[in-house]
């Protein structure tokens, strides 16, 4: 099953609940916009490249749902801002309601908005592959591999993007082993990136964030990648934490790439003028159902941070790897 799919017969989108990962493997349909735009909040479905995917579908369910050209497009405003910071979700919105605007009727816009957000969907795993083999001949067999949230099959349609290049890595024959952070607060990395790798047999080793720093110190890390959720002009942004893992990487002589897909990207912008999603208190306060800090403190919880070029060895994307000029 891919992360995320269209389907035809229950006119729905169907997807893989990550917020029950590990413990329980199950899939969701959502018939309405309404419903996405709950599972994208809740991070049911994440990850830049899946959020795109999730955007363009979610276009053919407002086309679907709603009675008017009008009603589809105060839809499809509301879905492009569930999540603010993924680039993707707006550019698979907008390139699927562009084409839907080809039809006259909404039925007509439909069968437009479906065709190409299977399309992206398609594009998605190619993209992902292209991305990996490039990304592989970065990789010598022996390498260790740290990363840092999830930017595998589970973010994206069906390869992966940082997991991605090491899959690729591996079915060229290389033996690679996965150090994978936690990811404080929602841990997709302890919950999500380790449970794909051992799905797949690719030796992984779980650490807490705060040790990034004494295991590249320890050599016992050859390389860093990452995932990106929006590629601006001075870096990127990606999850919490990837800031962190940069400096110390480059503290300690570890080459630090991002896989990213050219969707991803959004040359236009500076990293200020994006708003960077800060996510509810709750997610520190409790872990799980229980309550580990006082219920009247003060959180600070945003979900992503910033990392400059001059951190980053190089960017690899569907056309190539980029070393960025700084
Ligand atoms: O909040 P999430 O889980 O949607 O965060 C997005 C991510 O998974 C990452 O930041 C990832 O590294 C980039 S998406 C391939």
């Amino acid at each position: 099953m891919r992360t995320i799919e269209w389907h035809e017969d229950k006119e729905a989108v169907k997807l893989i609940d990550q917020t029950l990962l590990p413990r329980e493997y199950k899939l969701v349909e959502c018939k309405r916009v309404d419903e996405l735009i709950d599972a994208i909040k809740s991070l049911k479905v994440r990850g830049a490249p899946a959020l795109g995917a999730a955007g363009a579908f979610g276009v053919v369910l407002a086309c679907i749902n709603a009675n008017s050209k009008e009603a589809v497009e105060s839809e499809v405003r509301e879905l492009k801002i569930a999540r603010p910071t993924a680039v993707n979700l707006s550019y698979g919105v907008d390139r699927v309601f562009n084409a839907a605007l080809r039809g006259k009727t909404t039925a007509e816009m439909k069968l437009y908005a479906l065709e190409e957000a299977n399309r992206i969907a398609e594009e998605d795993i190619a993209v992902n592959k292209k991305i990996g083999e490039y990304g592989s001949e970065l990789l010598k067999d022996g390498d260790v591999v740290l990363t840092h949230c999830n930017a595998g099959r589970l973010a994206c349609v069906g390869w992966g993007t940082a997991l991605g290049v090491i899959r690729t890595a591996i079915g060229k024959g290389k033996r690679i082993e996965v150090i994978a952070c936690e990811t404080r607060p929602l841990n997709q990395g302890s919950r999500l990136t380790t449970w794909e790798l051992l799905h797949d047999n690719i030796p992984v080793t779980l650490i807490t964030d705060s040790m990034s720093a004494a295991v590249m110190r320890a050599g016992r890390v050859n390389k860093v990648i990452v995932g990106a959720d929006r590629v601006v002009k001075e870096g990127v942004l990606n999850k919490i934490g990837t800031y962190m893992h940069a400096l110390v990487a480059n503290a300690h002589n570890v080459p630090f790439y991002v896989a990213a897909p050219l969707s991803s990207f959004d040359m236009e912008s500076s990293y200020k003028e994006i708003e960077i999603e800060e996510r509810n208190p709750e997610e520190l306060i409790y872990f799980g159902s229980e309550q580990i800090a006082p219920l009247d403190v003060n959180v600070y919880n945003p979900a992503f941070d910033f990392t400059p070029f001059e951190l980053i060895e190089a960017v690899i994307t569907e056309n190539g790897v980029v070393h960025p000029v700084t």
